[in-house]
């Protein structure tokens, strides 16, 4: 039976992402190393599907340094889509949010959009290798999809009792505060996820991937203390090649299990 997501109800993470992950400024090193990849020289980024936007703050931050035609956002917290619905009218953005599981979703085209992003989505929630087909999906032959994860050269960590973290963004532990939400935070065995990644269909012919070791979230309850935070780009194929061409900015312990 397929795995179930999480449907997040709180109000953390509009709150959080209404003024955090809003401005070009705002995103790591890795993610801006990716979009100015992948956008070119010619800072076209075209179609974008945000899948997990929170308040849509990837849209605003794109829009300062490329050249956005059409942003749509899904994600699965209710408060979230509200901020951004709000967000959108204010500030005479051209975009659309839906508020769902990306996995529930079926109103948009398969296929037609240049970039799909899952910044800290697919590996927040249960099902993420389901999530990360369904993203897959929505890329243009040509396009890329976009995505970050958590990287060990150990076992992959795959469910939420061997790590999860609470989504809480206030101050102070966040065990001692009542009615705080869990999400899975999944890590992934480097050659895992390339093989995740190299064996989606259609196949991809090239993936780009820019990470560094880090500290894992104060809010986060899990087993390794240090993790490879990597952005990548995945390039859906319009011809059916044989071997998936990499370039990789990763450091190499991280394929080395210790
Ligand atoms: C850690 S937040 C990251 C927000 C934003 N992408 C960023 O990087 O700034 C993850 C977001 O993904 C959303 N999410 C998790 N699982 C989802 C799913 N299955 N479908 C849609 N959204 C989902 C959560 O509600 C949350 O807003």
């Amino acid at each position: 039976m397929a795995v179930k997501n999480i449907q997040y109800k709180t109000k953390q993470i509009s709150e959080y992402f209404t003024t955090n992950r809003i401005k070009w400024g705002q995103f790591y090193p890795s993610e801006k190393w990716i979009f100015e990849k992948v956008a070119g020289t010619d800072g076209k980024m075209g179609k974008i599907l945000d899948v997990g936007c929170a308040a849509g703050g990837l849209g605003l931050a794109l829009r300062e340094r490329f050249f956005v035609s059409q942003y749509v956002g899904v994600d699965i917290n209710a408060p979230a889509i509200e901020e951004a619905q709000k967000r959108k009218v204010k500030k005479n953005c051209p975009s659309q949010f839906i508020c769902g599981d990306i996995l529930d979703i079926h109103q948009l085209p398969a296929e037609k959009f240049d970039n799909v992003f899952s910044l800290s989505c697919a590996d927040w929630n249960k099902a993420t290798e389901d999530i990360i087909s369904e993203c897959w999906k929505y890329v243009r032959v040509g396009g890329h999809f976009i995505l970050t994860l958590r990287l060990t050269p150990q076992k992959s960590l795959l469910t939420l009792s061997e790590s999860f973290q609470y989504i809480y963004f206030g101050k102070g532990a966040p065990e001692k505060k009542q009615g705080i939400e869990k999400a899975p935070y999944i890590v992934l065995n480097a050659s895992h996820a390339f093989s995740l990644l190299s064996g989606l269909q259609p196949k991809p012919d090239r993936i780009m991937a820019y990470g560094y070791w880090g500290a894992p979230s104060r809010t986060a309850r899990t087993k390794y203390d240090r993790l490879v935070f990597t952005a990548l780009a995945v390039r859906k194929s319009d011809h059916n090649l044989k071997d998936v061409s990499c370039e990789l900015h990763l450091p190499a312990d991280l394929f080395i299990r210790g």
